[in-house]
């Protein structure tokens, strides 16, 4: 007999993604709300959710993992299945792990504390293998995920979100704040902020908390981004003669280090307090090679490509949302190389096959773990210019 709470369902093809791997189905069936099911888990989906099947329909249960057979509650519904949560774990997973922060079960920002760091990076090897083949590429070289120098306290800010009483971050899958006293994401002195801006209260909205008072953007995991430095040099094999074009270049995170290996170097950034910062720096080292620039990147490559200006290597490192139409901007540039960094799967697939379609070959696919204990996984890459006639 059918409930007030029964809701129904029809499993809907899944749209073409880097979660492409996702069964299809047409099984139509209903699931009441608060009803328990047991089911095996069968994968980490993209978005870093277990996902199992139960009568053909998929259930989505967070912080479950592959092979563990769980007793779930059916929560609400979504296009292609069901929500669920755990109420029962039958058989766990051989590297589940107690999550040691008090507010994981509730609290939006982690998704893996219930998985041990080598188990995190397994997942993340796969998606990046996932990726590659989402690309259709054979050849490329996949390096192993670069793991993190410290897995806990490697923050160095984050945003978290007042309601005018309360202070805290987003629950998982809803707008609902989950009150925190700290965050074990943030190292020592993010810590200390946090608390103090705690104590101190916030007006209703995002409460920006940074380890000092700069401003613009700035890589989140010290550590990691040393890393990251160093694999763009090494990677990016620069010649002393080379002319690079750097774009998103933010206070010059990375264009003090490539100036180092080349002829010159053309900075753009958007964010003018943080060009201020990065032409302080240069002062400073006394860098005459760089020239930064602040203005929108497609604008910018626009009018390269009136004056014809060439480089031989382009760095980008865009926002989420990717480069949008600089594609075909750079693409007018024609540079030999290009060093992409993303820390956005869907638009980094979506630039890179408008690269390769008009002849830029994929040569190193590199997972950078920059955000431990969450889905999240930079990418870092290096593309080639096949043959300059293809474009
Ligand atoms: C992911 S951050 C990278 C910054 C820098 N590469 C780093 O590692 O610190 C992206 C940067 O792009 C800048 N940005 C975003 N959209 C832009 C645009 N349309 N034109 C110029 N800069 C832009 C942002 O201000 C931000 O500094």
């Amino acid at each position: 007999m059918k409930t007030k709470n029964d809701i129904k369902t029809k499993r809907k093809k899944p749209s073409v993604g880097v979660d492409s791997t996702l069964k299809a189905s047409t099984a139509t069936t209903h699931l009441a709300r608060g009803q328990e099911i047991t089911v095996t888990i069968e994968k980490i989906n993209a978005y870093g959710v277990g996902e199992a099947y139960f009568e053909g329909i998929r259930i989505r249960v967070p912080a479950t993992a592959e092979q563990e057979v769980v007793t779930v509650e059916i929560e609400e519904k979504f296009s292609g299945g069901f929500w669920a949560k755990v109420k029962s774990i039958k058989k766990p997973h051989p590297e589940r792990v107690p999550a040691p922060c008090p507010y994981f079960n509730e609290c939006g920002g982690c998704d893996f504390q219930f998985l041990s760091y080598p188990e995190q990076l397994r997942y993340k090897n796969n998606e990046i293998r996932n990726l590659a083949k989402y690309l259709g590429v054979q050849d490329v070289c996949i390096k192993d995920v670069l793991p993190s120098p410290d897995i806990y306290g490697y923050r160095n800010r984050l945003s978290l979100q007042s309601d005018g009483n309360k202070i805290g971050f987003y629950a998982k899958k809803s707008h609902e704040l989950v009150a925190i006293k700290n965050c074990l994401l943030a190292s020592d002195a993010l810590q200390i902020k946090i608390a103090e801006q705690i104590k101190s209260g916030a007006p209703m909205g995002r409460v920006d908390v940074r380890e000092n008072d700069s401003s613009g953007f700035i890589q989140v995991n010290t550590g990691q981004n040393t890393q990251l430095q160093k694999w763009m040099i090494e990677q990016a094999s620069f010649k002393k003669r080379d002319h690079v074009l750097e774009l998103y270049c933010g206070a010059g995170n990375f264009t003090f280090h490539i100036a180092d290996k080349v002829q010159s170097v053309v900075a753009v950034e958007g964010d003018s307090q943080s060009v201020e910062t990065a032409r302080k720096v240069q002062k400073k080292l006394d860098k005459k090679n760089i020239q930064f620039i602040v203005s929108d990147v497609l604008e910018t490559l626009h009018d390269f490509a009136t004056q014809m200006k060439l480089f031989d290597v382009i760095v980008c490192d865009p926002p989420r949302s990717g480069l949008k139409s600089s594609v075909g901007a750079i693409l007018r540039l024609k540079p030999k190389k290009i060093i992409y960094i993303s820390c956005d799967r869907q638009t980094f697939c979506e630039d890179v096959k408008k690269l390769m379609s008009a002849g830029y070959e994929l040569k190193v696919l590199q997972g950078v773990d920059m955000f431990p204990q969450t889905r999240h996984i930079e990418v870092a890459s290096v593309l080639e210019l096949k043959n300059k006639r293809a474009i």
